[in-house]
């Protein structure tokens, strides 16, 4: 079963602005999702309209099978999610913190505290514990919030942008505490971001989203393969020298996009084994001197820019 299955969502805004435009999107069970969007896509309007805080104007979604309209306060018994603003209380300390969590969801205190040390361990916040929770940097606070929401054992994790704001270092901590919540609870997480990074080096799924409606989904690997198109890169002694290589190349492989920067020629490949032939024999032929060629694949920001940027879809 899916853990979420959205289809056709549109959200109106009361003042008219329509923020998601029919997005549909499906979620597996136990996978890090990673909804990927500029400033505006509309990812927090759907992250809050999967965890029932915003209501839809239409669409279909179900939650683990189970239809967010009929079934919501279900839904809501089974997910938890972790906003930009944390919910810790800095008076309270780390070890309260987590049991009054607890209470909120009704865990019984044996069954709570067994749950809380194995957060604690789990995430590496030991050695804080002897530290005021005021304290904490940002970083630390915000992993003590998702051990906060990780207490009532849901079967989703929402997190909207966790790591925006954050130094290299703490953004590294929290990527491998949500593999860690993957691998050690199965939990589905499904995050925001608008950090390619991000998505690419913790995502299953990512799902591209642009103007309120998804533009792709798949695996890191298969998005990269969506341009389908190599790049053959030929590199030049010197800047003159590409320029000759431009004049010659751009005239064989007419039609096609081929781009200078500085020393090396970047050509869009149909057949990349028979492009690299080609451009290697008329380099030869044509006595032009080339230090290299290569057929490179598409990286992920290619296949991003092309599919966000404007005038384009
Ligand atoms: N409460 C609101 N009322 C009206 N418009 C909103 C509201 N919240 C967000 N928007 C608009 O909806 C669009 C999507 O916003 P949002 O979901 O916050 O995108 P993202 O999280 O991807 O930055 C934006 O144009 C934003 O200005
Ligand atoms: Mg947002």
């Amino acid at each position: 079963m899916d853990a979420i299955y959205v289809e056709n969502l549109v959200k109106k805004y009361q003042n008219g602005m329509q923020a998601l435009n029919g997005v549909s999107l499906t979620v597996k069970e136990g996978e890090i999702f990673s909804l990927l969007g500029e400033n505006g896509a509309g990812k927090s309007t759907l992250i809050n309209i999967l965890t029932t805080y915003l209501r839809p104007t239409s669409g279909t979604i179900s939650v683990f099978g189970k239809d967010i309209h009929n079934e919501a306060a279900v839904i809501r018994s089974g997910i938890a999610c972790v906003a930009q603003r944390t919910s810790i209380d800095t008076h309270l300390s780390l070890t309260e913190n987590m049991m009054f969590q607890s209470k909120l969801y009704k865990i019984p205190k044996t069954e709570a505290k067994d749950r809380m040390e194995i957060l604690i361990s789990c995430f590496g916040l030991e050695r804080y514990l002897k530290y005021p929770v005021s304290s904490y940097s940002g970083g630390v606070k915000r992993r003590l919030d998702i051990a906060l929401n990780m207490m009532s054992n849901p079967k989703i994790l929402f997190l909207d942008e966790p790591t925006v704001g954050m130094d290299v270092q703490s953004r590294m901590a929290m990527w491998e505490m949500m593999k860690k919540i993957r691998s050690d609870f199965g939990t589905t997480i499904f995050l925001t971001t608008h950090y390619l990074e991000e998505a690419e080096s913790l995502s299953d799924t990512i799902c591209i989203m642009k103007d309120g409606k998804e533009v792709l989904q798949g695996t890191p690997h298969t998005l990269r393969q969506y341009l389908q198109q190599n790049i053959l890169k030929i590199t030049f002694a010197d800047k003159g020298a590409a320029k000759i290589g431009l004049k010659q190349i751009a005239k064989f492989f007419s039609g096609r996009k081929v781009v200078l920067h500085e020393e090396h020629l970047s050509v869009c490949c149909e057949n990349s084994q028979v492009d690299l032939k080609q451009a290697g024999h008329l380099l030869f032929e044509q006595n032009i001197a080339f230090m290299g060629i290569e057929i490179l694949q598409p990286s992920l920001e290619d296949v991003f820019i092309r599919l966000t940027s404007r005038g384009v879809s």
